[in-house]
Protein backbone atom coordinates (compact mmCIF):
# COMPACT_ATOMS: atom_id res chain seq x y z
CA UNK A 1 0.00 0.00 0.00
CA UNK A 2 1.27 3.50 -1.19
CA UNK A 3 0.50 6.37 0.89
CA UNK A 4 1.84 9.27 3.30
CA UNK A 5 1.64 6.93 6.33
CA UNK A 6 4.09 4.09 4.08
CA UNK A 7 6.22 6.91 3.10
CA UNK A 8 7.10 8.43 6.36
CA UNK A 9 7.87 4.22 7.35
CA UNK A 10 10.23 4.07 5.04
CA UNK A 11 12.16 7.05 5.65
CA UNK A 12 12.56 5.90 9.31
CA UNK A 13 13.49 2.51 8.03
CA UNK A 14 16.08 3.66 6.11
CA UNK A 15 17.60 5.82 8.29
CA UNK A 16 17.56 3.17 10.67
CA UNK A 17 19.28 1.76 8.09
CA UNK A 18 21.98 4.34 7.42
CA UNK A 19 23.06 4.10 11.33
CA UNK A 20 20.78 7.22 12.68
CA UNK A 21 18.69 7.72 15.65
CA UNK A 22 14.68 8.08 14.91
CA UNK A 23 11.80 8.57 18.08
CA UNK A 24 10.12 5.26 17.40
CA UNK A 25 6.34 5.11 18.66
CA UNK A 26 5.67 1.81 20.73
CA UNK A 27 2.44 1.09 22.84
CA UNK A 28 4.18 1.84 26.27
CA UNK A 29 6.50 4.96 25.54
CA UNK A 30 8.27 6.35 22.61
CA UNK A 31 11.92 5.17 22.31
CA UNK A 32 14.78 6.68 20.53
CA UNK A 33 15.64 3.70 18.47
CA UNK A 34 18.74 2.22 16.15
CA UNK A 35 19.79 -0.85 14.57
CA UNK A 36 21.18 -2.91 17.53
CA UNK A 37 23.80 -4.87 15.82
CA UNK A 38 25.70 -1.59 14.71
CA UNK A 39 27.54 -0.31 17.44
CA UNK A 40 28.39 3.30 16.37
CA UNK A 41 24.35 3.77 16.25
CA UNK A 42 23.72 2.01 19.62
CA UNK A 43 26.59 4.54 20.92
CA UNK A 44 25.08 7.64 19.78
CA UNK A 45 22.02 5.93 21.76
CA UNK A 46 24.00 6.46 24.76
CA UNK A 47 25.25 9.74 24.14
CA UNK A 48 21.98 11.26 22.98
CA UNK A 49 20.41 10.39 25.66
CA UNK A 50 22.77 11.02 28.93
CA UNK A 51 22.80 7.38 29.55
CA UNK A 52 25.80 5.67 30.84
CA UNK A 53 27.35 2.77 28.78
CA UNK A 54 26.62 -0.28 31.11
CA UNK A 55 22.92 0.36 31.37
CA UNK A 56 22.05 -2.21 28.54
CA UNK A 57 19.34 -1.47 26.11
CA UNK A 58 16.07 -3.36 24.71
CA UNK A 59 16.20 -5.01 21.72
CA UNK A 60 12.89 -4.66 19.66
CA UNK A 61 12.32 -7.55 17.16
CA UNK A 62 9.31 -7.68 14.45
CA UNK A 63 8.45 -10.77 15.63
CA UNK A 64 9.65 -13.77 17.74
CA UNK A 65 11.52 -15.54 14.80
CA UNK A 66 13.80 -13.56 15.56
CA UNK A 67 14.64 -13.92 18.80
CA UNK A 68 17.21 -16.79 18.22
CA UNK A 69 19.51 -13.97 16.45
CA UNK A 70 20.23 -12.27 19.78
CA UNK A 71 19.73 -15.32 22.40
CA UNK A 72 21.41 -18.31 22.84
CA UNK A 73 18.92 -20.15 24.67
CA UNK A 74 15.16 -19.80 25.25
CA UNK A 75 13.54 -21.82 28.39
CA UNK A 76 10.07 -23.19 27.96
CA UNK A 77 8.68 -20.73 30.10
CA UNK A 78 10.31 -17.78 28.08
CA UNK A 79 8.42 -19.37 25.39
CA UNK A 80 5.08 -19.86 26.57
CA UNK A 81 5.83 -16.14 27.82
CA UNK A 82 6.15 -14.63 24.90
CA UNK A 83 3.36 -16.69 23.05
CA UNK A 84 1.28 -15.48 25.08
CA UNK A 85 2.50 -11.42 25.31
CA UNK A 86 3.68 -10.53 21.82
CA UNK A 87 2.96 -8.63 20.35
CA UNK A 88 3.01 -6.68 23.56
CA UNK A 89 4.30 -4.70 26.46
CA UNK A 90 6.58 -7.26 27.90
CA UNK A 91 10.34 -7.15 27.59
CA UNK A 92 12.19 -10.53 28.19
CA UNK A 93 15.59 -10.81 29.12
CA UNK A 94 17.30 -14.32 27.70
CA UNK A 95 21.21 -15.35 27.62
CA UNK A 96 22.91 -13.59 24.28
CA UNK A 97 25.16 -15.25 22.09
CA UNK A 98 28.70 -14.24 22.78
CA UNK A 99 29.65 -10.85 20.25
CA UNK A 100 26.01 -9.96 19.29
CA UNK A 101 24.71 -6.88 20.19
CA UNK A 102 27.37 -6.23 22.65
CA UNK A 103 26.73 -2.34 22.74
CA UNK A 104 23.17 -2.42 22.91
CA UNK A 105 23.61 -5.31 25.92
CA UNK A 106 25.73 -2.98 28.03
CA UNK A 107 28.83 -5.58 28.13
CA UNK A 108 26.01 -7.77 29.84
CA UNK A 109 25.79 -11.45 29.12
CA UNK A 110 22.02 -11.41 28.42
CA UNK A 111 19.83 -9.85 26.31
CA UNK A 112 16.48 -7.89 26.76
CA UNK A 113 14.26 -8.91 24.13
CA UNK A 114 10.58 -6.80 23.36
CA UNK A 115 8.05 -6.84 20.17
CA UNK A 116 6.18 -4.28 20.27
CA UNK A 117 2.57 -4.39 19.35
CA UNK A 118 2.37 -0.66 18.16
CA UNK A 119 1.17 -0.47 14.07
CA UNK A 120 3.98 1.84 13.40
CA UNK A 121 6.69 0.03 15.68
CA UNK A 122 5.41 -3.01 13.84
CA UNK A 123 5.38 -1.45 10.21
CA UNK A 124 8.98 0.43 11.36
CA UNK A 125 10.73 -2.90 12.43
CA UNK A 126 9.17 -5.11 9.57
CA UNK A 127 10.83 -2.40 6.72
CA UNK A 128 13.67 -2.26 8.25
CA UNK A 129 14.35 -5.87 8.54
CA UNK A 130 13.70 -6.06 4.48
CA UNK A 131 16.57 -3.48 4.97
CA UNK A 132 19.07 -5.74 7.00
CA UNK A 133 18.08 -4.60 10.10
CA UNK A 134 17.53 -7.98 12.47
CA UNK A 135 16.58 -5.88 15.81
CA UNK A 136 16.28 -2.08 17.21
CA UNK A 137 18.37 -1.21 20.11
CA UNK A 138 15.31 1.44 21.88
CA UNK A 139 15.52 3.51 25.59
CA UNK A 140 12.71 5.73 26.51
CA UNK A 141 13.32 8.56 24.15
CA UNK A 142 13.99 11.01 27.36
CA UNK A 143 17.15 12.25 28.25
CA UNK A 144 18.04 10.26 31.05
CA UNK A 145 16.67 10.20 34.72
CA UNK A 146 13.70 12.24 33.18
CA UNK A 147 10.05 11.69 32.43
CA UNK A 148 9.53 9.25 30.07
CA UNK A 149 8.23 10.35 26.71
CA UNK A 150 3.76 8.99 25.50
CA UNK A 151 3.67 11.65 22.91
CA UNK A 152 5.66 12.81 19.44
CA UNK A 153 5.55 15.99 20.91
CA UNK A 154 7.32 15.04 24.16
CA UNK A 155 10.07 13.60 22.21
CA UNK A 156 10.44 16.96 19.94
CA UNK A 157 11.21 18.83 23.19
CA UNK A 158 13.72 16.64 24.25
CA UNK A 159 15.41 16.12 21.06
CA UNK A 160 14.73 18.47 18.71
CA UNK A 161 16.84 17.32 15.63
CA UNK A 162 15.32 13.66 16.03
CA UNK A 163 13.72 12.37 13.07
CA UNK A 164 9.92 11.39 15.19
CA UNK A 165 7.49 8.97 13.66
CA UNK A 166 4.07 10.22 15.32
CA UNK A 167 2.04 7.25 16.35
CA UNK A 168 -0.10 9.49 18.22
CA UNK A 169 -0.43 8.84 22.41
CA UNK A 170 1.03 5.67 23.20
CA UNK A 171 -1.90 3.42 24.46
CA UNK A 172 -0.17 1.63 27.77
CA UNK A 173 1.64 4.71 28.52
CA UNK A 174 4.03 3.39 30.99
CA UNK A 175 7.07 1.15 30.13
CA UNK A 176 6.67 -2.32 29.35
CA UNK A 177 6.74 -5.04 32.17
CA UNK A 178 10.49 -7.12 32.52
CA UNK A 179 10.77 -10.45 33.03
CA UNK A 180 14.03 -12.38 33.62
CA UNK A 181 14.09 -15.94 32.42
CA UNK A 182 17.94 -16.09 32.29
CA UNK A 183 17.43 -18.51 35.72
CA UNK A 184 15.57 -21.62 36.58
CA UNK A 185 12.54 -19.63 37.32
CA UNK A 186 11.10 -16.09 36.07
CA UNK A 187 11.70 -12.73 37.96
CA UNK A 188 10.11 -9.79 37.65
CA UNK A 189 12.77 -6.96 36.98
CA UNK A 190 10.03 -4.03 36.31
CA UNK A 191 6.44 -4.47 37.04
CA UNK A 192 4.36 -2.58 34.19
CA UNK A 193 0.71 -3.30 32.92
CA UNK A 194 0.78 -7.44 33.11
CA UNK A 195 0.14 -8.74 37.00
CA UNK A 196 2.44 -11.54 38.58
CA UNK A 197 -0.60 -13.74 38.40
CA UNK A 198 -1.25 -12.97 34.75
CA UNK A 199 2.61 -13.30 34.05
CA UNK A 200 2.89 -16.87 35.92
CA UNK A 201 -0.51 -18.31 34.32
CA UNK A 202 1.13 -17.18 30.83
CA UNK A 203 4.51 -18.87 31.75
CA UNK A 204 2.99 -21.92 33.41
CA UNK A 205 5.59 -21.15 36.54
CA UNK A 206 5.40 -18.77 38.91
CA UNK A 207 6.94 -15.17 38.15
CA UNK A 208 8.89 -14.30 41.54
CA UNK A 209 8.91 -10.45 42.08
CA UNK A 210 12.76 -8.84 42.60
CA UNK A 211 12.11 -9.03 46.40
CA UNK A 212 11.45 -12.63 46.72
CA UNK A 213 13.87 -13.83 44.01
CA UNK A 214 16.74 -11.78 46.00
CA UNK A 215 16.08 -14.07 48.65
CA UNK A 216 17.22 -17.25 46.92
CA UNK A 217 19.96 -15.02 43.96
CA UNK A 218 20.73 -11.46 43.36
CA UNK A 219 18.77 -10.14 40.64
CA UNK A 220 20.26 -8.39 38.14
CA UNK A 221 18.39 -5.20 37.28
CA UNK A 222 21.20 -2.81 35.85
CA UNK A 223 20.01 0.53 35.16
CA UNK A 224 17.32 0.50 37.44
CA UNK A 225 17.17 3.44 39.79
CA UNK A 226 15.76 4.57 42.74
CA UNK A 227 15.10 7.85 41.53
CA UNK A 228 13.91 8.19 37.99
CA UNK A 229 11.08 9.98 36.25
CA UNK A 230 11.75 12.68 38.11
CA UNK A 231 9.89 16.24 36.48
CA UNK A 232 11.87 19.67 38.38
CA UNK A 233 8.91 19.97 41.10
CA UNK A 234 9.73 17.97 44.11
CA UNK A 235 6.99 15.00 43.80
CA UNK A 236 5.53 13.64 47.05
CA UNK A 237 3.23 10.51 47.49
CA UNK A 238 0.51 11.42 50.40
CA UNK A 239 -2.53 10.00 51.13
CA UNK A 240 -5.66 12.29 50.83
CA UNK A 241 -5.66 13.09 55.08
CA UNK A 242 -1.96 14.34 54.46
CA UNK A 243 -3.05 16.49 51.67
CA UNK A 244 -5.59 18.25 53.55
CA UNK A 245 -3.64 18.60 56.60
CA UNK A 246 -1.02 20.19 54.96
CA UNK A 247 -3.01 22.42 51.91
CA UNK A 248 -2.41 25.68 54.17
CA UNK A 249 1.34 24.98 54.84
CA UNK A 250 3.15 24.57 51.79
CA UNK A 251 5.39 26.75 49.56
CA UNK A 252 2.71 27.74 46.69
CA UNK A 253 1.90 26.76 44.09
CA UNK A 254 1.45 23.19 43.94
CA UNK A 255 -0.35 20.79 41.78
CA UNK A 256 -1.90 17.80 42.98
CA UNK A 257 -3.00 14.62 41.54
CA UNK A 258 -5.36 12.89 43.47
CA UNK A 259 -8.90 10.73 42.85
CA UNK A 260 -10.42 11.53 45.80
CA UNK A 261 -11.97 15.36 45.86
CA UNK A 262 -10.07 17.31 47.85
CA UNK A 263 -12.55 19.84 49.26
CA UNK A 264 -13.96 18.64 52.33
CA UNK A 265 -17.42 19.95 54.32
CA UNK A 266 -14.64 21.82 56.47
CA UNK A 267 -12.29 22.97 53.94
CA UNK A 268 -14.77 23.86 50.89
CA UNK A 269 -12.61 25.45 48.89
CA UNK A 270 -9.03 24.64 47.42
CA UNK A 271 -6.54 27.46 48.79
CA UNK A 272 -5.48 29.87 46.08
CA UNK A 273 -2.52 28.89 44.27
CA UNK A 274 -3.48 24.84 44.64
CA UNK A 275 -4.72 23.25 41.61
CA UNK A 276 -6.33 19.97 41.48
CA UNK A 277 -6.16 17.63 38.43
CA UNK A 278 -8.88 14.72 38.50
CA UNK A 279 -6.54 10.98 38.87
CA UNK A 280 -8.71 8.21 37.22
CA UNK A 281 -9.66 5.66 39.55
CA UNK A 282 -8.51 2.59 37.51
CA UNK A 283 -4.85 1.57 36.89
CA UNK A 284 -4.82 1.36 32.84
CA UNK A 285 -6.45 4.60 32.92
CA UNK A 286 -3.73 6.23 35.26
CA UNK A 287 -0.66 4.54 33.64
CA UNK A 288 -2.05 5.87 30.09
CA UNK A 289 -1.94 9.60 31.60
CA UNK A 290 0.70 9.23 34.25
CA UNK A 291 4.00 10.81 32.20
CA UNK A 292 2.02 13.63 30.27
CA UNK A 293 0.24 14.71 33.46
CA UNK A 294 3.33 14.80 35.40
CA UNK A 295 4.86 16.71 32.37
CA UNK A 296 2.24 19.05 32.41
CA UNK A 297 1.68 19.66 36.34
CA UNK A 298 5.85 20.41 36.00
CA UNK A 299 5.33 23.04 33.10
CA UNK A 300 2.84 24.85 35.14
CA UNK A 301 6.16 26.39 37.13
CA UNK A 302 4.82 24.40 40.69
CA UNK A 303 7.31 24.03 43.80
CA UNK A 304 5.74 20.89 43.93
CA UNK A 305 3.54 18.03 42.70
CA UNK A 306 1.33 16.11 45.34
CA UNK A 307 -0.15 12.22 44.33
CA UNK A 308 -2.64 10.39 46.11
CA UNK A 309 -0.66 7.28 46.99
CA UNK A 310 -2.12 4.59 44.27
CA UNK A 311 -4.32 1.81 45.64
CA UNK A 312 -3.09 -1.64 46.95
CA UNK A 313 -2.88 -4.72 45.04
CA UNK A 314 -1.41 -6.33 41.85
CA UNK A 315 -3.44 -3.98 38.88
CA UNK A 316 -1.35 -0.86 40.45
CA UNK A 317 1.78 -2.27 41.07
CA UNK A 318 3.36 -0.65 37.65
CA UNK A 319 1.62 2.84 38.19
CA UNK A 320 3.31 2.38 42.02
CA UNK A 321 6.63 1.89 40.63
CA UNK A 322 6.99 4.93 38.62
CA UNK A 323 5.61 7.02 40.87
CA UNK A 324 7.56 5.88 43.82
CA UNK A 325 10.84 6.55 41.77
CA UNK A 326 9.12 9.97 40.06
CA UNK A 327 8.64 10.72 44.02
CA UNK A 328 12.45 9.63 45.49
O1 LIG B 1 8.43 -0.15 27.11
C1 LIG B 1 9.65 -0.18 27.01
O2 LIG B 1 10.31 -1.16 27.42
C2 LIG B 1 10.35 1.02 26.38
C3 LIG B 1 9.94 1.08 24.91
C4 LIG B 1 10.70 2.12 24.13
O3 LIG B 1 10.03 -0.17 24.32
N1 LIG B 1 11.78 0.95 26.53
C5 LIG B 1 12.38 1.13 27.73
O4 LIG B 1 13.77 1.12 27.70
O5 LIG B 1 11.79 1.30 28.76
P1 LIG B 1 14.67 1.70 28.88
O6 LIG B 1 16.05 1.69 28.34
O7 LIG B 1 14.16 2.98 29.36
O8 LIG B 1 14.62 0.58 29.97
C6 LIG B 1 15.32 -0.61 29.75
C7 LIG B 1 15.57 -1.36 31.03
C8 LIG B 1 16.90 -1.01 31.67
O9 LIG B 1 16.81 0.03 32.57
C9 LIG B 1 17.28 -2.31 32.37
O10 LIG B 1 16.78 -2.30 33.69
C10 LIG B 1 16.52 -3.37 31.58
O11 LIG B 1 15.70 -2.72 30.67
N2 LIG B 1 17.44 -4.23 30.83
C11 LIG B 1 17.86 -4.11 29.56
N3 LIG B 1 18.72 -5.09 29.24
C12 LIG B 1 18.83 -5.86 30.33
C13 LIG B 1 19.57 -7.03 30.64
N4 LIG B 1 20.36 -7.62 29.75
N5 LIG B 1 19.45 -7.54 31.88
C14 LIG B 1 18.63 -6.97 32.79
N6 LIG B 1 17.91 -5.86 32.57
C15 LIG B 1 18.01 -5.31 31.36
MG1 LIG C 1 13.61 4.81 30.48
Amino acid sequence: MVNALSDEVLQAAQALARGELIGLPTETVYGLAADALNPTAVNAIFQTKGRPANHPLIVHVADASLVPVFASEVPAFAQRLMTACWPGPLTVILKRHAGVADAAAGGHATIALRCPAHPMAQAVLRAAMSLGVQGVAAPSANVFGHVSPTTAAHVRESFPELLVLDGGACAVGIESTIVDCNRDVPVLLRPGMQSVSQLSAASGVSVLNAFEASAIQTPAAPGTLASHYAPRARVRLMTIEMMRAHLHTPKLPIALWARTALPSVEQPALPEGVKHFPMPSDAAACAHDLFAQLRSMDALGVHEIWIETPPDGEAWAGVRDRLQRAAA
